[in-house]
């Protein structure tokens, strides 16, 4: 099966390609390097070095024998992209390439209307591409479960059955985002729901949760194929953000009560989520929402964890309560049904000391490479025009 991975450059893409790449699929990654760009202007990097597209394709040939088919383009231009499909031909589509994290979205105006534009107008222009081009390939989407926010109910996998003035209905389940970001995700799922129904596109949309883990089988086969790993205030997301803290020293970074719960899951369960949904196509005309965690926790869980793993490596973990730079509950409730991806063969990796501290090691092997000026967070929901490149100096350890 031929596959197209749009954003195949990326933390999750990357090992995606790989991924699929060794089970036999014929793969094409398209990625516009904006979030290579990024760091480039703003002086951040990814913690584990990382190879430019052309020499991670050379590294997988020259390892494995097998080809992966690059694209250098935008999905916002629409001859880039129209070219891509139409020289490729994807029978399954995977897009990644967006704009995707949330405190980039809250810097100010212009960051929150190029992740809006990059990432409504680019998901739009895919569907039109499919619709022309390859009207049959599986559109699989990356949401995420920050699309639901936080309500006092059981989060449902996309879709919630109502009773309303005596009469039913299964309707798609109230999003409440958190953020610019999370709610161009909101837009790309109506804009998607809406071409399946009214051009019979097929499409799989994964609401995932955060992600964490540093390398998959295939990553690890060379220090060339390694993916990003990002600990800054922007792109670092959770449970990373803090092993890497440990490792430098740095107090891990509470944001406010610590009480807020999210789904996690494993880059290596990612891959394979992403597999299953490929395996298991929807009939033309289907918009399916699959809930892609494998557990959750609060941030105290994850901070409390870190520091008891931490302190049995012998490192001097101290824990930071900051006051909450986002407008989010700090106390909830949270349960989430994640049945669809189990029954089609999912066998979650789940969180446990072993793999916490593998990142912490991965996190000290790497130690000299952190900024620790990059950590703290100055990117405020409440603000519209917050600074990013004048990091405060970290409070250091105790
Ligand atoms: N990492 C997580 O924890 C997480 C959690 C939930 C959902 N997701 C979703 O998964 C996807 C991938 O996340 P990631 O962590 O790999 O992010 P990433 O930023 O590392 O990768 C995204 C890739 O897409 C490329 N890209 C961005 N905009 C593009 C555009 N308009 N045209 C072409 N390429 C473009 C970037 O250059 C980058 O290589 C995103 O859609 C994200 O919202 C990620």
């Amino acid at each position: 099966m031929r596959v197209l991975i749009l954003g195949g450059d990326g933390y999750l893409g990357w090992p995606q390609a790989l991924y699929l790449s060794q089970k036999g699929y014929e793969v094409a990654v398209f990625d516009n390097q904006a979030r290579r760009h990024f760091d480039l202007k703003q002086g951040f990097d990814s913690l584990i070095p990382i190879q430019t597209v052309h020499q991670r394709i050379e590294s997988w040939k020259a390892i494995t024998g097998k080809t992966i088919h690059a694209y250098h383009g935008d999905t916002t231009d629409w001859p880039a992209l129209s070219r891509a499909f139409q020289e490729f031909q994807p029978e399954a589509v995977v897009h990644f390439a967006e704009q995707r994290a949330a405190p980039y979205s809250m810097i100010d105006r212009e960051h929150a209307v190029h992740t809006q534009y990059t990432n409504v107008i680019g998901t739009l222009n895919v569907l039109y591409a499919i619709k022309d081009y390859t009207p049959s390939a599986h559109l699989v989407k990356l949401g995420t479960m920050g699309e639901y926010g936080t309500p006092n109910i059981d989060i449902e996998e996309g879709f919630i059955e109502i009773e309303h003035k005596g009469r039913k209905d299964t309707l798609p389940f109230p999003k409440q985002p958190g953020s610019f970001y999370h709610l161009s995700k909101v837009h790309d799922s109506h804009n998607i729901h809406f071409c399946c129904r009214v051009w019979g596109l097929r499409s799989t949309d994964l609401n995932q949760g955060v992600v964490y883990g540093a390398d998959t089988d295939e990553t690890l086969l060379a220090p060339e194929l390694a993916t990003r790993f990002d600990y800054d205030q922007i792109y670092g997301t959770a449970l990373n953000r803090f092993c890497i803290q440990s490792a430098v020293g740095y107090p891990l970074t509470v944001y406010g009560r610590g009480g807020q719960t999210r789904g996690y899951i494993h880059v290596r369960d990612t891959v394979r989520c992403i597999e299953l949904a490929i395996q298991s196509e929807p009939k033309a005309g289907e918009f399916r929402v699959f809930n892609q965690i494998t557990e959750w926790f609060s941030v105290n869980d994850l901070a409390q964890r870190v520091q008891r793993v931490g302190n049995a490596m012998g490192l001097n973990v101290q824990l930071q309560q900051l006051s909450n730079p986002r407008v989010e509950l700090e106390e909830h409730y949270y349960n989430v049904v994640h049945t669809k991806l189990l029954d089609l063969g999912l066998q979650p990796h789940l969180l446990n000391d072993a793999e916490v501290e593998h990142l912490i090691n991965v996190a000290i092997q790497h130690r000299d490479r952190v900024n620790p000026r990059l950590i703290a967070p100055t990117v405020n929901w409440r603000e519209t025009e917050n600074q990013v490149a004048q990091t405060p100096e970290p409070t250091p350890a105790t």
